[in-house]
C-alpha cells in the first residue's frame, strides 16, 4: 500500500531539495537557537493549535520564568496557568507541568532520549514524541500534524480524510519511509516551514516551492482541492449570565473553576447558564448556590467566546453585595489583584466593565 504510494517518488532528491531550501530559508524562531530538548518540548506543546506568531512572546516569557525542567517542576500550577493565560487549551499547560515533574523525579531532570519513555509522559502523543526525537535528538521519527498532512497530501496526492485518526497513522508510515536519516531535524522542520509559508491551506505559492517538481497535486493542478478534510460538527451555543459582584470597598468576587474539565483551575467571575435559571431568580440562585446575598445591577455588555467545541454567549451584569464570601470556591479581592490570577480570555475582557 505505502510502497505503491511511493512508486516513482524520488525520495533522495526530495530530501535534498527540501533540506537545502530549509537550510537557506529557515525562519528565525526562538526555539531554534539551540537543541535543548526541554525548550523544544515547550515550544511544540505551545505550537499545537496555536500560530507561530502568537506563540513567540509566550515562549520567550515562559522560558525566562521557567528556564529548566527543575524550575517548572517547582512552580505552582497557578503560576504555570498564569504564564499560559490567553494561549487557550490550558490542559496543555497542566499536562506539561505534570510531565515535567515526572521527568525531574524519574530522569533527574533530563528529557529522555527515548521515544517509548517520551510517549508515557502526560500530554506527549505521537506528534510531540516525533518532534522532540527529531528536532532535539536528530532521530528519524515522523512528526505529523495538520500542516504536515497538508503538504504530503499534495506532494503524494493522498485523498484520505485528514480529519480521521487512521489517516494520521497512514501519514506517519509514509513519512517514516521518506524522512532523511542523515538530517531528520531539518527534514521535519523543513516540512513545517513549507506548510506555514508556501504550501498554505489557501492559494499555495507553488511557483516558489522547492519541491514543486516532486508534487503530484501541482502537476495535475489540484493543489487547492487537497487535503480532503470532513467538516467538524458545529459548536453548541450556551447562553450565560456572568456577574461582576463588588462591595463598598470595590473588592470583586471571583470563582475558581473545578479542577477538571474545560478551563480547569482557572478563575472567573461567577457565571450561570441562563437556560437553567431565569434572570428574575438570579439573586435567589446566587444566595442558595453560594450563600452570597447580592443585588443585581445593570447589564454592562455582551460577549461571545468560541471554543473548539462550544460557544459561550455571555451577558455581563453588575451586582453589589454587603456580604463577605464564605463559599470555598469564591474569593473577594481588590481589583488590582486580579492580574495575579489566571483568567480565560472572555473573563479578562469583562474586567473593563468593573467600576
Ligand atoms: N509548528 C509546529 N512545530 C514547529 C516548529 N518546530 N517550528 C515551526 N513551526 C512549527
Amino acid at each position: 500500500m505505502i510502497e505503491k504510494l511511493l512508486d516513482g517518488f524520488e525520495t533522495t532528491r526530495f530530501q535534498h531539495d527540501l533540506i537545502e531550501w530549509y537550510e537557506n530559508n529557515k525562519r528565525d524562531l526562538p526555539w531554534r537557537k539551540n537543541q535543548d530538548p526541554y525548550k523544544i518540548w515547550v515550544s511544540e506543546i505551545m505550537l499545537q493549535q496555536t500560530q507561530v506568531d502568537t506563540v513567540i512572546p509566550y515562549f520567550q516569557r515562559f522560558i525566562k520564568q521557567f528556564p529548566t525542567p527543575q524550575a517548572l517542576a517547582l512552580a505552582e500550577e497557578q503560576d504555570v496557568l498564569k504564564a499560559w493565560e490567553g494561549l487557550g487549551y490550558y490542559s496543555r499547560a497542566r499536562n506539561l507541568h505534570t510531565a515535567v515533574k515526572e521527568v525531574v523525579a524519574r530522569y533527574n531532570g533530563r528529557v529522555p532520549n527515548d521515544s517509548k519513555q517520551l510517549l508515557k509522559l502526560k500530554g506527549i502523543g505521537p506528534y510531540t514524541k516525533g518532534a522532540i526525537m527529531s528536532i532535539a535528538f536528530n532521530e528519524p521519527y515522523p512528526a505529523v500534524d495538520g500542516n504536515v498532512m497538508r503538504v504530503f497530501s499534495r506532494v503524494l496526492k493522498i485523498e484520505d480524510d485528514i480529519a480521521q485518526a487512521k489517516t494520521r497513522r497512514l501519514f506517519e508510515r509514509v513519512v517514516a519511509k521518506i524522512i532523511s536519516t542523515e538530517n531528520p531535524s531539518a527534514f521535519n522542520q523543513g516540512i513545517m516551514d513549507l506548510g506555514a509559508t508556501i504550501c498554505t491551506p489557501k492559494s499555495p505559492q507553488c511557483l516558489l516551492c522547492p519541491v514543486q517538481s516532486h508534487c503530484r497535486a501541482f502537476s495535475e493542478g489540484i493543489e487547492e482541492w487537497l487535503p480532503v478534510k470532513s467538516k467538524a460538527k458545529k459548536q453548541k451555543r450556551i447562553p450565560y449570565i456572568s456577574l461582576l459582584i463588588q462591595d463598598k470597598q470595590g473588592h470583586v468576587v471571583i470563582e475558581k473553576r473545578p479542577n477538571e474539565g474545560l478551563l480547569a483551575n482557572l478563575w472567573q467571575f461567577p457565571m450561570v447558564p441562563i437556560k437553567e435559571i431565569e434572570i428574575k431568580h438570579l439573586e435567589n440562585y446566587i444566595s442558595s448556590e453560594y450563600g452570597l446575598n447580592i443585588r443585581l445591577g445593570n447589564k454592562q455588555g455582551q460577549l461571545r467566546h468560541v471554543f473548539s467545541h462550544i460557544i459561550w454567549d455571555i451577558e455581563v451584569f453588575h451586582a453589589t453585595t454587603t456580604d463577605k464570601v464564605t463559599d470555598k470556591r469564591l474569593k473577594q479581592i481588590p481589583k488590582d489583584a486580579l492580574d495575579t490570577y489566571p483568567f480565560p480570555v472572555p473573563h479578562q475582557k469583562m474586567m473593563s466593565h468593573l467600576s
